[in-house]
């Protein structure tokens, strides 16, 4: 009887997939979308130019992009119904279990749910979307019982959902700031909820099931959890030299520090590279200069302890500190994080379609065999 070699645990270092949106080198810390390195797209494109670009593998022309533009605004508003089922969900709910759970919703709003023809899929990712930031911002108007603000189809995608959370037009600063950070979480090769979207797709369910299921994976403290996590971590410091002996303490206790280490970068993530510059200016601009000394004392820490482990920050480290002045509650960090990624995951959906296999890895059985079955009234 031939034993199956074992995967490493949690798949490590092993190839599910061919993507040809986003190339990831951990050792030397590198980010590409179809071969653009991650920081001139978070310098000079904007999130529905890198959607665009995710979805067609080129970077579009005016003509395009203005388009693209068009069909993504005419998806902000929900379909009829959705408003009345936000406005009956418990106001203490977890913003990413609203999220998960109206996603799922969507495919009720819709008339054909399985359709997964290219053309289909293509237009499902599209609504999902283009709902997505609106679905989040009413919930958050309706848990705080303020009066829903309607999406604005003269905003761009971040500009109009945090008009919508927050019932004014953003400055350019924030809405540049936002921008950005939306760009840099949109793809990430074959992370854990890009995964499950791809498995999920890949039995030929449909688009709302495999978002639904990469929503529930990302919501996880060591995927798009840790975000929220190193909020906790840091509003649980009270000041930067209190750092040391509390980030040395976890360590010693084997505690993971949110935010840093990775499955593949072994390297700075570039991600953070960028957030991090972007960090300290909004921190600075917004009176937060404390949660920004705070986030490179620990930094600090963490590069003189396990640097040499190949830890490093992540991008949920800096990302905190940055939604956080841009002015999102805690407990929307990783709502914001599904925002972006929803692009991503709908991306590699269509990848999937396109040249599919059902996911069916093995287990290798570490049971008994030849057991004997014992009556009920015998054990
Ligand atoms: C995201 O995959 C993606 O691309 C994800 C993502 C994306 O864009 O989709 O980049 C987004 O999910 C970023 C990661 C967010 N998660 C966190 O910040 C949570 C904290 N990080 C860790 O839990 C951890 O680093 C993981 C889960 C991210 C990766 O863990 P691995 O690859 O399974 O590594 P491991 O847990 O086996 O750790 C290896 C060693 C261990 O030490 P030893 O037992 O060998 O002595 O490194 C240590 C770990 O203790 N270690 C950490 C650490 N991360 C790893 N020690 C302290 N703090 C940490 N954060």
């Amino acid at each position: 009887m031939t034993t199956a070699t074992a995967a490493p645990k949690g798949l490590e270092g092993i190839v599910a997939a061919e993507t040809e949106m986003s190339f990831i080198d951990g050792e030397k810390g590198v980010l590409e979308y179809v071969g653009i390195a991650i920081d001139d797209l978070a310098r000079h494109s904007c999130f529905e130019e890198v959607v665009y670009l995710l979805w067609n593998l080129k970077l579009p022309t005016v003509t395009e992009l203005d388009a693209f533009k068009a069909e993504l605004r005419g998806r902000y508003a929900l379909p009829h119904g959705m408003l009345e089922r936000i406005k009956r969900l418990p106001k203490d709910a977890e913003p990413m279990h609203v999220l998960r759970t109206l996603v799922s919703a969507l495919g009720m709003h819709d008339p054909d749910p399985n359709a997964i023809d290219p053309k289909a899929a293509r237009h499902k990712a599209l609504n999902i979307l283009g709902h997505t930031p609106t679905l989040i911002a009413m919930f958050d108007r309706h848990r705080k019982g303020e009066e829903i603000v309607h999406p604005d189809t003269s905003l761009s995608f971040a500009g109009n959902f945090l008009y919508m959370l927050n019932g004014e037009r953003p400055t350019e600063t924030m809405e540049r700031a936002f921008d950005a950070c939306m760009i840099l979480h949109a793809d990430h090769g074959l992370n854990n909820s890009t995964f499950t979207a791809r498995v999920v797709i890949s039995t030929l369910s449909d688009m709302y099931s495999a978002m639904t299921a990469a929503i529930g994976a990302l919501r996880g403290p060591l995927h798009g959890g840790a975000n929220e996590g190193v909020m906790h971590l840091l509003n649980d410091i009270a000041s930067p030299k209190d750092v040391p002996a509390r980030i040395e303490g976890m360590l010693e206790r084997k505690e993971k520090i949110m935010g840093f280490g990775h499955r593949v970068y072994k390297a700075y993530d570039p991600r953070a590279t960028y957030l991090k510059t972007l960090a300290k200016q909004l921190a600075e601009d917004t009176g937060n200069s404390a949660l920004y000394e705070k986030s490179s004392a620990i930094e600090k820490v963490m590069e003189a302890k396990v640097a040499a482990k190949g830890i490093y920050p992540n991008v949920d480290f800096y990302s905190a500190t940055t939604y956080h002045s841009i002015g999102l509650d805690l407990d929307l960090f990783t709502p914001m994080f599904a925002m972006s990624r929803v692009s991503g995951w709908a991306g590699h959906v269509l990848e999937q379609l396109a040249d599919n296999r059902l996911y069916r890895p093995k287990a290798a059985y570490i049971g008994p065999h030849g057991v004997a079955y014992t009556p009920i009234g015998e054990r």
